[in-house]
């Protein structure tokens, strides 16, 4: 593993080596010697500072990002004093892409000011060719451009960088590699993000994902349950296992093993003590896994459950695979074996065709559903996909209307489901101090509600039993129990 290749015992002036990620380490060496000079000859610290947009995959992207600036020599620090700032952007919908731009635009400012500053962009929005002509034409001032397939490169591309004064863009159409064991930085000591998979498949016609991370590639279990067993001899007692769409895990490897088969294995790992996962997509999700899930005392009782829409006909359009009828009984199914179980959703509101008929479907399927959350949003026109080149594009001030109504059901059937563990005492793990009042802790339940309840700083990383006495919203106020 990384911890035990010392950067200082490399040999920068021999030739790079050809194999990952021995050669990233290389570049890694190479870069620490450059940054050394440079901290040494302004007398302080060189500051590195990444801002993610996005998905859970792209904050665990970022770790790796951070993993490799500190391992290089940089310091943490906020944007308008870094001497080294990467945005690692989203491009699921549009307004992701005008924050970019816009960010831009006063990240400008700071270079003005501060000469020697480099700014990078990464992410899914750098895999679309428009986006590379914009960047040229429009902020010729970033110094280095790469994609979702290449970050295991960093290393050698922030060398290339900071050797060179021209703008440094690299960009692959596709991959099949899974390169492992390159450094990474955990935000939490105690909880942790795992790649199992990259990609997808799929292809929902809305969707631009499968475009821009590519065909889906699982991890080899053995490296996966490597990663988690040094996470926890590290501290680490939840996991989040990551994947566009985890129930089709497994598929294209050497020895093939479903993404139940892989729970099970991560269960028996010493010391984690919450599982969770993201994202699920209901066609695939099997008997097999409702059984792990049902039977274990580790897998957290909450599964992100994208519906998208409750119309069958939209459903259809969309090239989701499933009917308004088949997700509900899917539901129907995991809440009788899982009476405990909170489910949480995304919905897509103005696709292509939508009438406020397919809307009332979806409203329907909300209440029937009874999510505990759903993440709701307005449909963006992505170029390149399907649903783009469809006729019957909704203009927006029509779309407004029926999200509002979505978006209303949704709250009540939320604060219906809240409330649910009122007056019971449940174990907590506790995340950080209360950011409005520094007497409150505050901590996640197993089906993933927040918990704020009087408590110090010590507390941090512990599970704690809290018995919740009131219900606001979406999160409870407890105290914390003790003994038995
Ligand atoms: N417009 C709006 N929402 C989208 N999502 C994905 N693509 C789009 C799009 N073009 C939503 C889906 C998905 C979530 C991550 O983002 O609901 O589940
Ligand atoms: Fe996009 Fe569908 Fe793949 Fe999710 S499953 S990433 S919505 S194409």
């Amino acid at each position: 593993m990384y911890q035990e290749i010392e950067l200082d015992k490399i040999d920068i002036h021999a030739e790079p080596p050809t194999e990952e990620p021995a050669r990233q380490y290389y570049f890694m060496a190479k870069c620490r010697q450059i940054v050394q000079a440079e901290r040494e000859r302004l007398g302080r610290p060189l500051y590195a500072c990444i801002q993610t947009f996005g998905c859970q995959m792209n904050a665990r992207d970022s770790e790796k990002l951070i993993g490799i600036l500190l391992a290089i020599g940089y310091e943490e620090a906020e944007e308008e004093g870094a001497d080294f700032v990467i945005y690692n952007t989203c491009t699921v919908r549009d307004n992701a892409n005008q924050r970019v731009y816009g960010r831009l635009g006063v990240l400008h400012g700071y270079k003005r000011r501060r000469p020697g500053m480099k700014i990078a962009l990464c992410g899914c929005m750098m895999q679309e060719a428009s986006v590379i002509e914009k960047i040229r034409r429009s902020y010729p001032f970033v110094d280095l451009v790469f994609g979702t397939h290449n970050l295991f490169q960093f290393a050698e591309l922030f060398y290339t960088c900071l050797v060179s004064e021209r703008m440094v863009v690299a960009i692959w159409q596709e991959t099949d590699a899974v390169v492992e064991d390159l450094p990474s930085e955990r935000k939490y000591a105690f909880k942790s993000g795992i790649n199992i998979m990259f990609g997808c498949n799929n292809f929902c016609s809305y969707c631009i994902v499968p475009y821009v991370r590519g065909r889906e590639r699982s991890r080899e279990a053995e490296d996966i349950l490597r990663e988690i067993a040094a996470l926890a001899r590290d501290g680490v007692s939840e996991i989040m296992l990551l994947g566009q769409n985890v129930n089709s895990y497994g598929k294209n490897l050497r020895q093939p093993l479903s993404f139940a088969g892989l729970l099970e294995k991560v269960e028996e790992i010493e010391g984690i003590r919450r599982i969770r996962f993201m994202t699920s997509h209901p066609k695939d999700l099997s008997d097999d896994l409702i059984r792990v899930m049902k039977q274990s005392d580790k897998i957290c009782r909450h599964l992100h459950l994208p519906l998208q829409s409750g119309s069958t006909k939209i459903l259809t359009a969309m090239n989701r695979r499933y009917t308004k009828e088949q997700y509900l009984s899917l539901v129907d199914k995991i809440r009788r074996e899982i009476p405990d179980i909170s489910i949480t959703t995304d919905i897509i509101v103005g696709f292509p065709g939508e009438t406020p008929e397919d809307v009332s479907e979806t409203i329907d399927v909300i209440q029937k559903a009874g999510f505990d959350n759903a993440f709701t949003f307005i449909y963006s026109k992505r170029t390149g996909t399907p649903a783009a080149a469809m006729a019957e594009q909704i203009p927006q001030e029509q779309v407004k209307a029926q999200f509002d109504r979505v978006l209303h059901t949704v709250q009540e059937t939320a604060k219906q489901q809240a409330g649910r563990l009122l007056g019971r005492t449940e174990e907590v793990l506790v995340e950080e101090v209360n950011a409005h009042d520094e007497s409150l802790m505050t901590g996640r339940l197993s089906c993933n509600t927040l918990v704020h309840f009087p408590g110090g700083k010590e507390l941090l990383g512990q599970y704690v039993s809290v018995r919740l006495d009131e219900c606001r919203g979406f999160y409870y106020m407890g105290k914390q129990v003790y003994g038995p």
